[in-house]
């Protein structure tokens, strides 16, 4: 049975949700699922921009054939050629004999490379700024490459202003009955899941975000329809805001997070000390995670959100604990930018995760490491406490300067 709901007049949302898949390719878990949105504009012509994940695939088409209740389907947006938006493609080529597929020219390179069916005379190729007529509406194509593949573009339909953003402005987390913005509790329920799909899906690409947003503020948009997660009609700032602040690499809190490993807790009883220090202080807010139990996209969102990392971890083979190392090197794959880092090592018999952590964090631009790295030989004594409180200190100087 069809579940729909309408943007406007003319206007479908088609997609649906998926809560049984654990892990985002394969990759990211997502405890609350994930959505996968799809758009159909009933027009003279009618057209679909974007499909669906496989998974949802049966639901997607019995949306799709009820909002069109018996009419054809003229054409086929496909704003990105990722199989988790594409999985449904050759079903309604063969449903809709008519069908136009419309991509730009690495859309259907990347089609020929995912897929075997036949294309001859069923695609239209638009290049920047090209336009396609459906009657009313009027969909405008803008480019806009490695947001976050380089095939990926965005349709803007310029008589309802609607803005079909693909990956762009997504969310992990399925919707349930909820799907505008204004139906939803953002700050409470989503912005952590929207700056994680953002961190780890999107974040390494801030300077074409950029080149994006710089694209996208010629339009007059009254809505965002991302391929996942909620649409936004209203207060539309609010996520340009955060996606601006996200892609030019800047924190969105000056705030704390204390990422550590602690393999006998004797690590962890340092950076407790350190953040209770920090606590009568008068720092609130600070985010502590154990990284062995924590995601490590979990741990790049926190990047994205706090001005100030406390990274603490046991030498380990001669080198950085596993989950600290893994860490660094997604950070440095990611090219995060611009955070004050204070550095507490742990080692019982030859301490170097300071030097490795410090020499990893050397290779991003604009990280900047906190004196002194505090170096610890097991369990804490009294002799550790002085460094503590001078890191203590500097990470306060740093934060209220
Ligand atoms: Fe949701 Fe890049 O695919």
């Amino acid at each position: 049975m069809y579940c729909t709901r309408k943007l406007t007049e003319q206007v479908w949302w088609v997609g649906g949700s998926d809560r049984r898949l654990a892990l985002f390719e394969n990759l990211f878990p997502i405890t609350r699922g994930v959505s996968y949105n799809s758009y159909l504009i009933l027009d003279e012509q009618t057209a679909v921009v974007d499909t669906v994940d496989s998974s949802i695939s049966r639901q997607f088409l019995e949306n799709v054939l009820h909002t069109l209740d018996g009419r054809p389907l003229d054409y086929l947006v496909i704003n990105h050629m990722e199989p988790d938006h594409c999985a449904s493609i050759e079903t309604l080529l063969l449903r809709f004999p008519t069908l136009k597929l419309v991509g730009n020219a690495k859309t259907f390179a990347f089609m020929g490379q995912f897929y075997d069916f036949p294309l001859d005379g069923r695609t239209v190729t638009v290049k920047e700024g090209d336009t396609l007529s459906l009657g009313g509406h009027t969909l405008q194509f803008h480019m806009t490459p490695m947001v976050h593949w380089p095939e990926v573009m965005m349709t803007y339909e310029s008589s309802e202003k609607l803005l079909f953003s693909a990956d762009a402005f997504g969310s992990f987390g399925a919707t349930g009955g909820n799907l505008f913005n204004d139906e939803l509790n953002f700050d409470r329920d989503w912005l952590d899941d929207a700056r994680r799909y953002y961190g780890n899906i999107v974040g390494k690409y801030g300077l074409q975000v950029q080149a994006a947003l710089k694209k996208l503020s010629g339009l007059d948009i009254a809505m965002i329809c991302p391929l996942h997660g909620p649409i936004w009609r209203s207060n539309l700032d609010y996520l340009l805001n955060k996606y601006d602040k996200w892609s030019r690499y800047e924190p969105e809190e000056r705030a704390v997070a204390v990422l550590y490993a602690s393999m006998y807790g004797d690590t962890e009883n340092a950076v407790n000390l350190l953040a209770a220090g920090l606590a009568d202080s008068g720092v609130k807010n600070i985010a502590m995670h154990d990284i062995s139990s924590t995601h490590v996209s979990t741990l790049i969102s926190e990047v994205f959100r706090c001005s100030h990392l406390v990274l603490a971890a046991p030498t380990y083979n001669n080198g950085v604990y596993p989950a600290m190392a893994t860490f660094l090197h997604d950070m440095k794959a990611l090219g995060l930018q611009n955070r004050t880092v204070a550095l507490v090592e742990n080692g019982s018999w030859a301490p170097v995760s300071g030097k490795l952590m410090r020499e990893m964090l050397g290779e991003l631009k604009g990280f900047q490491v906190l004196e002194p790295v505090v170096s610890l030989k097991s369990a804490l004594k009294d002799s550790s406490l002085e460094p503590l409180f001078q890191l203590r200190d500097r990470i306060l100087d740093s934060l209220n300067g």
